[in-house]
């Protein structure tokens, strides 16, 4: 089951008009906050526009670049994710705050394609704008945004291309 969602999964350029529910957005979420992160701090926080909500949507495609937000302004939902890079507790640097981010939202892209809904993410996008466009304080990092949608029907499924396994896993120096 598990296996076949992540077989399912990819990054599509082409999604369909129907709109996500809001009930589905919140699910999404309620579920991905669930993943692990260093001293459980969830150091882990979004911006989340629905296409319905064109200020906050419209400020999240003002900080892609380019190539970005000519495929991304079709999609449903945008969302900028944002890091805490201080434990809240001592005030030291969370060395880890992106690592628990990025867990977070491969939690969130697994219950999402679970309902046919697919995630794209992106680094193409101005943290400066997007610090400032959404009053983000210091502290804090813009780390992506991310795209939410169901797919076009006739988007075909990309071939992942990957490195074989012998290539990342070592068993006792590295590269060996
Ligand atoms: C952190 C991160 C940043 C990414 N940035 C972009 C981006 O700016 N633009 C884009 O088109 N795809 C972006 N991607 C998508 C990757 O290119 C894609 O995941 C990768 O090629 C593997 O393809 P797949 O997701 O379809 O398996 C990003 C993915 C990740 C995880």
């Amino acid at each position: 089951m598990l296996n076949e969602l992540i077989e399912k999964r990819y990054s599509p350029y082409s999604f369909s008009d129907r709109q996500i529910e809001k009930e589905t957005i919140y699910k999404l979420f309620d579920a991905a906050r669930f993943s692990p992160s260093s001293y459980n701090e969830q150091p882990w926080r979004f911006i989340v526009a629905p296409k319905s909500n064109e200020e906050t949507y419209n400020n999240i495609l003002e900080t892609l670049v380019d190539v970005n937000r000519e495929w991304a302004k079709q999609v449903s939902v945008l969302i900028l994710t944002i890091s805490q890079n201080e434990f809240s507790k001592n005030g030291k640097k969370n060395y880890h705050s992106e690592y628990d981010l990025g867990q977070f939202v491969a939690y969130l892209t697994l219950k999402a394609i679970e309902q046919d809904i697919y995630v794209h993410q992106m680094a193409g996008f101005s943290r400066e704008k997007a610090v400032e466009l959404f009053k983000i304080p210091e502290g804090y990092t813009p780390v992506t945004v991310i795209a939410l949608g169901y797919k076009n029907e006739n988007d075909e499924d990309k071939i992942k291309q990957r490195k074989e396994l012998n290539e990342i896993v070592f068993e006792n120096f590295f590269g060996k």
